[in-house]
């Protein structure tokens, strides 16, 4: 007996039904992919991309780290991009933060000095660049929540500046802005916060 094998049951439990409710599913999906849609969200185990959008394996392409981060030199990100737009052909790229992230929160306290407080370094740059508006907020909850939505903001800005999605932008490729709320399951479209954010940066702008 194997410390996981209830994951194992769960999982023949759980392909033996959808292959009821989907005959030759898994055999029509071995051979290729083709989703509409590339997802970049958060790490946390509560916001699952393909579950809150009620779609099944094959229809969302996903990239998730903590706090969901657009940084311009990440490897791994870029690459998860250029797969999904050149190799892929996604029509969608929606960037998903969430309410009550523990990456966001943790940029509004000191540094404790951890390998994650590189990564969220990123996080406080944003709160520092939108202080103001940020403070402008009654309690240190609606900061928090406000600073989630400028990040996805920013990572929307970042996903749009990056080349590979400007060149995608070109043929008809949308980068969408959204946040999830863990209390009500629910997602909210953030596209008034994207478009408050700084264009993209001019020097970054491909020619043509
Ligand atoms: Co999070």
């Amino acid at each position: 007996m194997g410390e996981l094998d209830h994951l194992l049951a769960s999982n023949r439990e759980w392909a033996g039904r959808v292959e009821r409710e989907h005959p030759g599913f898994f055999r029509n999906l071995s051979s290729q992919q083709r989703p509409k849609y590339l997802w970049i969200g958060c790490s946390d185990s509560r916001v699952p991309a393909n579950e809150i959008i009620g779609l099944l394996p094959g229809e969302v392409f996903v990239h998730r780290n903590v706090a969901n981060l657009v940084v311009h030199s990440d490897l791994n990100c870029l690459s998860v991009m250029d797969f999904a737009l050149n190799e892929l052909g996604v029509e969608h790229v929606i960037v998903c933060g969430h309410y009550g992230c523990g990456g966001v929160s943790a940029a509004l306290a000191p540094s404790e000095g951890r390998v994650m407080d590189h990564w969220i370094r990123h996080v406080r740059d944003i709160a520092k660049f939108y202080r103001d508006e940020i403070e402008r907020e009654p309690s240190v909850q609606a900061q928090a929540r406000r600073l989630c939505e400028l990040n996805v903001a920013v990572q929307v800005v970042h996903v749009r500046e990056s080349p590979v999605v400007q060149a995608a932008a070109a043929r008809g490729v949308k980068v969408h802005g959204w946040i999830y709320d863990l209390a009500d399951g629910l997602l909210r479209d953030l596209t008034p916060t994207v478009d408050g954010v700084r264009a993209l940066e001019p020097s970054c702008r491909l020619p043509g």
